[in-house]
């Protein structure tokens, strides 16, 4: 790296990526702590982002050759095909949501041409990278997406209505996994006047439930069941839980109206959590959002970027949630971005300079090697 870097702010290509990892706003700040910045052309359009917003901002504009050469710091959304990067500086970091796991070859490309990835996804779950931590920033804005994308597939109202020509009840809504995503979801269930409930199996989560003004609904009778691993993520549970949980949904989940199903375990296939079978108990009209479509998804059936109707429910999920709302998700995500630039910069090196917490646990690839500890176990 060199003092007054370059950073180069890729367009996305991936079909449906809305976003941009960098806004008028962060330009400015970057440009501020001494980067120098350079746009792809029509970067931000899709995020209504304007080229001349960018450059009033201080980047300059130019094709994906012009920016990238001699660039330090090429930031994306999506991780960018090992084209898109000659000419950039020898060991430049590449920061991106690069899913790693799934683009295994890509990273070893990123090595094999001596990049150093960073796996903006890899955050470490500590108080200091909150600010960093785009799955959090992401996940808020998808859990409220999944509510309205929800309420506009369902055939009535949320709120409990009184009028002249009668009453109207108020929806009833289940939301599946209580992390941020999940948070999100009751909140914005609870605004748009909803009778709220939700589930998790880490037993933590029932007191940030009941101070959203949601019910909990919790497997309590299986002893020794904290389904906290680490990281403050869930783990994967017993058989004896497994059923509980199936017992305890199906007797729920034929009364409600709108579920939302978030429910993640890292490294692993999401868990089916809804199945056929339950889905036919619920009523007509009624709509299940899988959030956890893009992991393989938490309900049966459903299916990425389609409305699939089973037993008269709709089931929706989409493939990339934030980018249906693509100004406020690439302000949050660029943000991200920013935080975690300025947290590292050293004033007298003039650039970025990670440590081992954050560095070790983001770091993909570097010195031509894949690196990472999760790669490699
Ligand atoms: P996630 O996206 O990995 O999973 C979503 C939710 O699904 C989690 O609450 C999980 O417990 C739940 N889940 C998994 N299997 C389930 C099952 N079989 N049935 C029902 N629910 C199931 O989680 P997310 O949103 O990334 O958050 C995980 C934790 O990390 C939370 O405690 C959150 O508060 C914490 N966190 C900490 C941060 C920090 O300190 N920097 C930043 C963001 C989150």
């Amino acid at each position: 790296m060199k003092k007054n870097p370059r950073i180069a702010v890729l367009k996305e290509r991936a079909p449906g990526e809305t976003r941009v990892s960098a806004t008028p706003e962060t330009v400015k700040k970057l440009t501020d702590l001494g980067a120098v910045v350079a746009v792809e052309s029509g970067a931000g359009t899709s995020a209504s982002y304007l080229d001349e917003e960018y450059q009033k901002a201080g980047a300059t504009l130019g094709s994906v050759a012009e920016i990238v050469r001699d660039a330090d710091i090429v930031l994306g959304v999506q991780g960018p095909d090992m084209a898109l990067l000659e000419g950039a500086a020898s060991g430049a970091w590449v920061a991106a949501v690069h899913d790693p796991f799934a683009q295994r070859e890509r990273v070893d490309a990123y090595a094999q041409a001596g990049l150093e990835a960073l796996a903006l996804e890899f955050m470490p779950r500590i108080t200091r990278a909150q600010s960093m931590d785009v799955l959090s920033s992401q996940s808020n804005l998808a859990g409220y997406k999944a509510v309205l994308a929800s309420a506009n597939a369902y055939g009535r109202a949320l709120p409990m209505m009184m009028t002249a020509a009668g009453t109207i009840t108020a929806a009833r809504v289940f939301v599946m996994g209580v992390g941020v995503a999940g948070l999100q979801a009751i909140a914005t269930a609870r605004r748009l006047g909803a009778q709220v409930s939700a589930t998790d199996v880490r037993s933590a989560t029932q007191e940030q439930i009941m101070s959203l003004g949601a019910k909990p609904v919790f497997v309590d009778k299986v002893a020794g069941i904290e389904g906290e691993g680490t990281g403050g993520y869930a783990t994967e549970m017993s058989e004896e839980y497994q059923k509980a949980q199936v017992e305890l949904v199906s007797s729920h989940i034929a009364k409600q109206d709108i579920v939302i199903t978030t429910a993640l375990i890292p490294g692993r296939p999401a868990p089916r959590l809804v199945t056929d079978t339950q889905i036919a108990t619920m009523k007509r009209g009624s709509v299940i959002f899988d959030l956890a479509v893009p992991q393989g998804g938490n309900v049966e059936g459903s299916v990425a970027d389609e409305v699939v109707e089973r037993h008269g429910v709709k089931i929706i999920g989409f493939s990339n949630t934030p980018a249906h709302m693509p100004a406020d998700a690439s302000a949050l995500y660029a943000r991200n971005i920013l935080n975690f630039l300025n947290a590292f910069w050293n004033k007298e090196e003039g650039y970025p300079v990670l440590d081992a917490e954050i560095g070790d646990a983001i770091r993909l690839t570097q010195g031509g090697k894949v690196v990472n500890e999760r790669l490699l176990g």
